[in-house]
């Protein structure tokens, strides 16, 4: 590393000043329909609370009973080594016989598990014996290349079936998954690949957005070329007509090495503690963190979460609108939906393409049920008005989910009017990749407040703290902190523990970091405020400032930067990069568009720019760590707050 990247990787100083007054607080209670109370799953949200929290171990375990397994556990929970946690210690099993095996048995298996649409119109339907077999016969060629209990496979698909497939084949060898999202660029792939010592990449030839064709197999190999050893094969899902060149002995089309393929494989039953899948996700360095999610804790969690939270029924259509690349799309668009036996949406797409009602147009011909999404796409919406949602028919939907980032009381109060005709309610439901699952969220019975994401799911205890560790009053702001362990929380950071202590247990004592702030109202309600570290959410996408800083001092014309996030009405944050630039390069309309575009080409598109702005100085610690809070402040035009350690 040089020493320029070294500036921007050691991460800014910590926000630790930032406790706040909390000014906000909507007190209007939303409650649930007779209809929706007589029908839930769980009756009654306050005593599930109670007999969860008086005995969360027998409450995980109960929800354990759900679901198959080759040999039960012998302890529900082991924290002899905590942090480092384990759930349903010495438990065979695989998550796989669960989301699809199990089904086989049953009337599940004739349902439509999968209905993917892409942009342009085509639309395919496999059921859970369809899909049961393709998965099948993807891990017969998997196995065929050498993939065995263990190795790591990278997946960089759009969302369409074959992203499923893939990662349902891995989890029935006890093969390793790590889904990057296929908007990052070459070398953000490069770099997890190399970090997870991937042995073989999944891709598709390329994938449809909003009309254009995205190439992704350019992309792979541009990765893949640039020193990523580890690669063995690369399998390619022709997903778009279109010319592709594919290199002798390393790449294979996917539906050649599986259309014939006749072997029954025998799924490995692995130790419940045993990975899944490593994610990767920004942190407050350049260096993403590769988090480690287990079969038997994560099923429970992700299966009891799913169930509760969405009040599921056998005839359910469910749509989420994220994308298998992110946790979202792990938890509650692969194994959640597939584990409850419900049919499920995936789209290839933007919600607004080719008209601005694209999506209500969906849930009408789909006749959905239920559709989870995200503020960013709540408020893009809204901008269009009521019009292209009153043109359709969304009777159908009965429940209505938000995740990624605090969604905004007036968008909220839209999405229950407008979408939800003031019968669904809404569920505001706060994790993280970290979590695996739901944590702090509403059930289908629970009184909501508009923008609040109520309490924390039974069993759960969450609590907003100071930097030491103790509760803040009522009202007050802090950091948003877990004091128990949870079932589908990360085991580690792939290949470094130390990260893991550190990131998330060592910065306030005794507690779960967030990482997020937040204040809890006079009904125990908790109100989300966003990151209290150096990550921006964009359209409920974290990246870290850091990671931006990087690529921006990797430049030719740039010595530093500052990056931080500024509030946009849309997209929840914007980025804005503070530069200074070296010698003999002047400040010009072309260079900040070649920096956005620099930016672009080194993280890919999801880390859009949207300002930059030349300086002669950055306001930094003694240290020489960058107060992204003092440019922030200023940007803002809000009081700097404490600069006792600024240099200058
Ligand atoms: C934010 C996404 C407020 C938060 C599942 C968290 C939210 C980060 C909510 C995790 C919500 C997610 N209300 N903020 N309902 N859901 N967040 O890892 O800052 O991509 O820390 O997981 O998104 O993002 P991640």
């Amino acid at each position: 590393m040089t020493d320029k990247n070294k500036q921007s990787a050691s991460g800014g100083e910590n926000k630790e000043e930032g406790l706040t007054e909390v000014l906000t607080e909507e007190t209007k209670f939303y409650y649930p329909s007779a209809a929706m109370k007589e029908n839930a799953t769980v009756k009654d949200w306050d005593e599930a609370i109670h007999v969860a929290e008086s005995d969360p171990e027998a409450f995980w375990a109960e929800a354990a009973e759900d679901l198959e397994w080759a040999e039960k556990w012998k302890k529900v929970l082991d924290d002899s080594k905590k942090p480092f946690y384990k759930w349903f210690v010495g438990s065979k099993c695989n998550i796989f016989q669960n989301a699809l095996e199990r089904h086989q048995k049953t009337a599940v298996k004739d349902k439509i598990a999968i209905i993917s649409e892409q942009e342009g119109g085509r639309i395919q339907k496999l059921t859970y014996s369809e899909l049961y077999q393709e998965v099948n016969k993807f891990a017969a060629a998997l196995k065929k290349l050498g993939i065995t209990k263990g190795d790591r496979v990278a997946v960089y698909l759009p969302n369409i079936p074959e992203t499923a497939i893939t990662m349902l084949a891995c989890a029935k060898l006890g093969a390793i998954h790590s889904v990057v999202y296929a908007g990052f660029s070459y070398l953000a792939l490069r770099d997890r690949i190399n970090d997870a010592g991937a042995k073989l990449l999944v891709t598709a030839n390329a994938s449809q957005r909003r009309g254009k064709i995205v190439n992704l197999k350019k992309t792979c190999d541009k990765a893949v070329e640039e020193d990523c050893l580890s690669i063995e094969y690369m399998i390619v899902v022709k997903n778009v007509d279109q010319e592709t060149i594919m290199k002798e002995g390393r790449d294979l089309w996917f539906k050649n090495i599986t259309q014939n393929e006749k072997e029954n494989v025998e799924t490995e039953i692995v130790d419940g503690n045993d990975p899944l899948f490593v994610l990767y996700t920004s942190g407050t360095t350049s260096k993403p963190k590769g988090v480690v999610h287990d079969h038997a804790g994560y099923m429970v969690g992700v299966n009891r979460t799913f169930k509760w939270v969405f009040d599921l029924k056998e005839d359910d259509v469910y749509w989420c609108t994220a994308d298998p690349g992110w946790i979202t799309g792990h938890s509650y668009i692969i194994y959640g939906p597939l584990m409850a036996g419900i049919t499920n949406i995936m789209y290839e797409g933007v919600p607004d393409y080719p008209e601005n009602d694209r999506i209500w147009e969906m849930i009408e011909r789909h006749k959905i049920t239920i559709l989870y999404t995200a503020p960013t796409l709540v408020r893009l919406m809204m901008k269009y008005g009521d019009e292209p949602p009153k043109k359709h028919n969304l009777a159908t939907l009965r429940l209505l989910g938000s995740v990624g980032e605090p969604i905004n009381p007036e968008a909220w109060r839209w999405f229950y009017r407008v979408i939800g005709q003031e019968k669904c309610p809404i569920m505001d439901t706060w994790w993280q990749t970290e979590t695996g699952m739901f944590m702090i969220t509403p059930l289908p019975v629970a009184a909501l407040k508009a923008g609040s994401a109520t309490r924390p799911f039974p069993s759960i205890k969450a609590s907003i703290v100071d930097k030491k560790g103790q509760r803040v009053p009522v009202g007050k702001g802090g950091f948003l902190a877990i004091n128990n362990p949870w079932p589908a929380m990360l085991n580690t950071l792939w290949r470094n523990p130390e990260r893991y202590l550190e990131t998330y247990w060592e910065k306030i004592p005794n507690v779960y970091t967030t990482g997020d702030m937040g204040f809890v109202d006079k009904d125990g309600y908790f109100w989300i405020q966003g990151r209290a570290d150096d990550v921006m959410n964009i359209s409920g996408h974290r990246i870290g400032t850091a990671e931006i800083e990087s690529a921006l001092v990797s430049h030719e014309a740039v010595v530093e930067a500052g990056v931080i996030g500024k509030p946009h009405p849309i997209k929840g944050e914007s980025a804005k990069g503070f530069v200074i630039l070296k010698k003999g390069f002047e400040p010009s309309d072309e260079l900040i568009d070649a920096l956005k575009k620099h930016i672009r080409n080194t993280l890919g598109p999801i880390a859009i720019v949207d300002e930059v702005e030349f300086v002669d100085k950055l306001p930094k610690t003694r240290s020489g760590k960058i107060m992204r809070r003092v440019l922030k402040a200023k940007e803002l035009g809000l009081p700097l707050g404490d600069i006792s350690t600024l240099e200058d």
